[in-house]
């Protein structure tokens, strides 16, 4: 904990900041907001606002009941992103993850199936050396998996989509070291379910993860951003 100005602030890593109950990230490109973001200076450093109403990875950061940090890939690393969107969440983790000209080395494979969301991911990757923008399936390993000889240690996944479950076990089992920290955002509404209820349905998920060789150490529900969402944090032990 620090102190600017008589006010208390975190560095959850070397780039994210959170000031009060606002969540900011170094900006690695000075000037230029990617989705209407508001910037700010602190210290004489430019900062972006993560807006956790528009980002589950951000929303996941402000309800997790543990430490904020660990929910966040090591800088300089290479981490896969499964429903990369228009690349809000992806925005403040290439400022963690690369910085200015990707000084750190990261690299983001980020890969979704709607064409207008690779228009504005291209867009981004200019700007921000590192993103690697995948016009792909996140079922379809073959067609993209190249891109990742080696396995990672940072997987998300945010496809919204039935069968959400099952492909990230898949994804995980193919790309995510053994040990690595899988987070899985569930959209409840995208699942065919019949049982009691949301709560029944994240339960069962979470057996369902547990049976097929993952700890799953937090059941993040993102109510008040993302209605309806909960975020799993796993990690990959067999
Ligand atoms: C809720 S949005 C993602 C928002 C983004 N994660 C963020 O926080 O900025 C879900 C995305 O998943 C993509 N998607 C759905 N099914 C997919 C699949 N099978 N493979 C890849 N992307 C998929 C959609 O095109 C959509 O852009």
């Amino acid at each position: 904990m620090g102190k600017n100005r008589g006010k208390h602030y975190d560095m959850l890593s070397w780039a994210i900041r959170l000031e009060g109950r606002a969540l900011w990230s170094e900006n690695a490109v000075c000037g230029a907001t990617v989705y209407g973001e508001s910037l700010r200076k602190f210290g004489g450093i430019e900062y972006r606002r993560w807006d956790p109403s528009r980002s589950k990875l951000g929303a996941a950061m402000m309800r997790t009941k543990h430490d904020k940090s660990q929910l966040l890939p090591k800088e300089g690393t290479t981490i896969l992103y499964l429903g990369a969107g228009h690349g809000t969440s992806i925005s403040h983790l290439h400022d963690h993850l690369c910085g200015t000209d990707n000084d750190l080395g990261g690299r983001i494979v980020a890969v979704d199936l709607a064409p207008r969301c690779l228009r504005d991911l291209t867009h981004l990757a200019k700007t921000r050396p590192g993103l690697v923008p995948v016009l792909g399936d996140a079922r379809k390993h073959a067609a993209w998996g190249i891109l990742l000889p080696k396995k990672v240690d940072w997987l998300f996944q945010d496809v919204a989509q039935s069968g959400q479950v099952e492909i990230f076990m898949g994804a995980c089992r193919r790309f995510l070291n053994i040990g690595g920290l899988g987070l899985l955002s569930l959209k409840a509404a995208s699942e065919r379910w019949t049982g009691e209820g949301e709560d029944a349905l994240f339960g069962k998920v979470e057996e369902q993860l547990v049976e097929n060789g993952f700890t799953v150490d937090e059941c993040i529900k993102l109510t008040g951003y993302e209605d309806n969402h909960v975020l799993f944090v796993t990690r990959r032990v067999e």
